[in-house]
């Protein structure tokens, strides 16, 4: 290990902050363990003033697995990067709202890593939510009748207004998925909520009615503060989430100021309930 690492937990139920890894530097057996075991706790985690470029990135990322390129943008030259960017020009900015990345995928990516490089004087936190908690929260009744239930993840609504433009959304289909609405997660074992109010539109075998109002519920009820923490970010910060019991929520509270980095995300495989 290439020294020794702390873990400042943010809350009793989610994140931490981890002090002692410079994740610049090629990571040992010991230390990757260390990071993942941490991931795994505390569900997403946090290092300070890292200064990677774009290559030292996508190597972080690949620690974890085979890095998952998004369906509708990509960095020219570096298709495994998502660039997050916001400044006076913006109308909109990625992530404002509940989700986990890109669950319209088939096999959504597992984690996902942010390194911002530029962050405003003031606000543009991230929200990060413990959908196991969300899931344990829930009675025993409910738990049992969301086992059995299928949810619809689609992406137009999303990407067509900001990403129609990019080279490869010209002939592409947007991506539509289906999920268990409760996923096992594959290392843990333990159920999380799955449902998100970017991607999921409606959940089958019930009425529209019945569908809207159970995900109301549902996207309400994941939004409970105990269920979260919120990181503020400095320049050069990371966080690295794992997007199978994770949502987050990007503040856009800091316009017309630059926040400005990149993600990159790592292969998942098919959820399960
Ligand atoms: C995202 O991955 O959704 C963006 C998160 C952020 O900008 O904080």
């Amino acid at each position: 290990m290439n020294l020794s690492p702390q873990v400042l937990p943010l809350t009793p139920n989610i994140g931490a902050e981890i002090d002692g890894i410079d994740l610049s530097a090629e990571l040992d057996a010991a230390t990757l363990r260390f990071i993942r075991q941490a991931l795994l706790k505390y569900l997403v985690i946090f290092f300070r003033d890292q200064v990677l470029t774009l290559e030292q990135h996508k190597d972080l990322g690949r620690c974890f697995g085979e890095l998952h390129v998004h369906p509708a943008a990509g960095l020219e030259g570096h298709p495994e990067i998502f660039v997050v960017h916001a400044d006076e020009q913006s109308t909109r900015i990625a992530g404002e709202d509940w989700h986990s990345d890109v669950s319209c995928d088939q096999n959504p990516p597992m984690a996902s890593v942010l390194h911002l490089h530029s962050v405003p004087d003031s606000g543009g936190d991230t929200l990060f939510a413990n959908m196991y908690a969300a899931f344990d929260t829930l009675s025993d009744h409910m738990q049992s009748f969301l086992s059995g239930l299928i949810a619809v993840h689609e992406s137009e609504h999303v990407y067509r207004d900001r990403y129609a433009q990019h080279a490869k959304m010209r002939d592409a289909a947007y991506p539509v998925a289906e999920h268990p609405v409760v996923r096992t997660h594959p290392e843990t074992g333990r159920k999380a909520l799955f449902v998100n109010s970017t991607f999921t539109t409606q959940i089958k075998g019930l009425s529209s009615d019945e569908s809207a109002v159970l995900l109301h519920f549902l996207f309400d009820h994941i939004q409970s503060p105990e269920f979260q923490c919120r990181f503020h970010w400095q320049r050069h910060s990371v966080a690295v989430w794992d997007n199978r019991c994770v949502q987050h929520y990007a503040l856009w509270d800091y316009f017309p100021q630059v926040r400005h980095g990149y993600r990159v995300t790592i292969k998942g495989d098919r959820p399960y309930c």
